[in-house]
This record gives structure tokens, C-alpha cells and sequence, in this order.
């Protein structure tokens, strides 16, 4: 396809991503991390964050978008003041979640301290969320050396992802010398969060597939353990020269209607466990709108 084409076939589908996660953003101000798959009916703080600063980003572009960024923000903000402790997400109507899921995770709320000063920084404003931001300083202050549960919710340690989302929260220099040595391609977020100094994408290289998708760790039994489309998309942030690569191999695994899935079923790295999932909770997850998010950070980067 000409480059053109290809560009505007990318425009597209930021513009159609936008809109997904317009659609899935909750009156509350909520973000629904997958609207069509009822497990992930909730509003977690790790995608949210990542989804607000997406379209706060876009905002900049299309000033509309910049609000929803700011009503998740009220939404946290929200939870913060009633007292409802800092868990690893919540109902879209802002109350605590029952279910099994794990609830402690502090890197979520790193991630919202992070957007939120970026988003400020961009668009100003920033006075009325304030207290509930020293508020989730204190507690990360507190907490940022006690284990938690990995971004993938199934792993208690102290992570290197989780401290960087808490560091950049924080406003802080990064120490990972407490850190698990672990290889997962959570590490992508370094680069994403500005610690640049360590060099992720050697450490990850065995997680990409040959098809170019990042998988997650090497023993995945999500789903058979595919490859994740946000974090191809954060391979492509991290490493220039793979930028344009990264974003064509997300946007050929766009789905009818420009849905964007958690994962591609390509390459598999434990497909024996596929069915079973499928069997308990329906087909993998889509549109998941974090998914959306990096491809809307990927396509802005590479448009420069
Ligand atoms: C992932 C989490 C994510 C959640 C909602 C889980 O399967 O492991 O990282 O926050 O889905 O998207």
C-alpha cells in the first residue's frame, strides 16, 4: 500500500479509537476496561490512566477529547475522597469491587498521578484535583516498597514495573534494587515513563514473536498466552526504528468496525490452554480500550 494510504488507513483508526473509548467511558467519568466481555466490566486504574493520558494527548489535536480525560480524573478523584481505599479498580459507578479479582495493586495509581501532571502540564488546570492527589502521594509514600500484584494480576512481589509507575506518580528517580528479576514485558513501561536509562527492549527480546507481537511473559496461560497489542504498541514508543512496523502490526489485527482485541491469536505460546478460556469466559477480550489508547500514543509519535 503507499505510504499515504497506509497513513490515512492509521488516521483512521486513531479517529475510530478515539471514539471507541469515548463510547466506553462511563456518565461516571469511568473508563469500561473491555465493554463487551463482562469480567473486565469494570474500571481499572492501570488501563484508566493510560486511557486518559491517550486521549488527553489526542486533546491536543481535538480539544473534546481532553475533557473525558478530565472526568476520569473526577471520577478517581472522586473515590479517593470517599475514603474507599486505593484499589486496583472499581464498578464504573465508582464503588468497590467484590469480585476476586486482586485488589492491591499500587501501580495503577502511580499511572494516575502521572497522567494527571502530564495532562495539567499540556492543558492546565490541575486546582481541583489536588487533594485528592496528595492524598494518593501519602499513601504511595507509604506503600511503594510493600509487594502487590503485577499489572497481569496474577503475581505478588515487588515489581519493576509497579515501582516506575509509582516513581513517575511521584515525581522521582527510579530504584529498582528492590525489584524482582523477572523477565515481562511490563518493562516496556520504562521507556514509556521517561526512565530511559535502562535499555528494556534487549531484556524483552525473547517475549517478541516472530510475527513482530510482544507476548507477555513466557509461561502465559492467558488465552493460550498471545501477543498483546498495547504492548507491540509500547515496543514501537520505546524503539524508534521499530515505530512504524509496531503500528502496522496493530492495525492488521483491527477487527470489524476498527475494534481493536487485547491479543492476537497468531502465535500462541501455550495454545493447549486456549479453548479452556474460552470454554469459562467467551472469546478473548475486544475492544479493550487500553489497547486503543497505545495505538492512539503510537500513531500521534509516529505523525510527529
Ligand atoms: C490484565 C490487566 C488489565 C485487565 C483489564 C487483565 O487481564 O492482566 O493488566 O488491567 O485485564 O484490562
Amino acid at each position: 500500500m503507499p505510504a499515504s494510504s497506509l497513513a490515512d488507513r492509521h488516521e483512521e483508526l486513531r479517529r475510530a479509537s478515539v471514539e471507541v473509548i469515548l463510547a466506553g467511558q462511563a456518565p461516571s467519568g469511568g473508563y469500561v476496561a473491555c465493554p463487551d466481555f463482562p469480567p473486565y466490566r469494570f474500571s481499572w486504574l492501570r488501563d484508566g490512566s493510560f486511557v486518559a493520558d491517550a486521549m488527553s494527548r489526542a486533546g491536543e489535536a481535538a480539544s473534546r477529547e481532553c475533557r473525558s480525560a478530565e472526568a476520569f480524573f473526577d471520577w478517581v478523584a472522586r473515590i479517593v475522597e470517599a475514603g474507599l481505599g486505593f484499589e486496583a479498580r472499581y464498578t464504573l459507578a465508582g464503588e468497590r469491587d467484590e469480585t476476586e479479582w486482586p485488589h492491591r495493586q499500587h501501580d495503577g495509581w502511580g499511572l494516575w498521578l502521572w497522567a494527571l501532571r502530564e495532562h495539567t502540564r499540556r492543558h492546565g488546570g490541575g486546582a481541583r484535583w489536588r487533594e485528592a492527589a496528595d492524598a494518593t502521594a501519602a499513601y504511595l509514600e507509604r506503600v511503594r516498597l510493600e509487594p502487590c500484584v503485577d499489572w497481569w494480576e496474577e503475581r505478588e512481589g515487588v515489581h519493576a514495573a509497579t515501582l516506575a509507575c509509582i516513581a513517575a506518580g511521584l515525581g522521582d528517580d527510579l530504584d529498582l534494587s528492590s525489584a524482582e528479576d523477572r523477565l515481562d514485558a511490563s518493562l516496556l513501561v520504562l521507556p514509556f515513563l521517561d526512565f530511559g536509562a535502562v535499555d528494556v527492549s534487549p531484556l524483552i527480546s525473547p517475549l517478541i514473536s516472530p510475527g513482530g507481537g510482544v507476548h507477555r511473559h513466557l509461561d502465559d496461560v492467558y488465552y493460550g498466552g498471545g501477543e498483546w497489542l498495547l504492548l507491540t504498541a509500547m515496543l514501537g514508543l520505546a524503539e524508534p526504528d521499530r515505530a512504524e512496523t509496531c503500528l502496522g502490526w496493530v492495525a492488521d489485527h483491527a477487527e470489524r468496525g476498527g475494534r481493536l482485541p487485547e491479543q492476537s491469536q497468531d502465535h500462541l505460546l501455550h495454545p493447549e490452554t486456549y479453548d479452556g478460556w474460552v470454554a469459562k469466559w467467551g472469546p478473548p477480550p475486544s475492544p479493550l480500550l487500553w489497547s486503543h489508547a497505545m495505538f492512539v500514543d503510537l500513531d500521534l509519535a509516529v505523525r510527529g
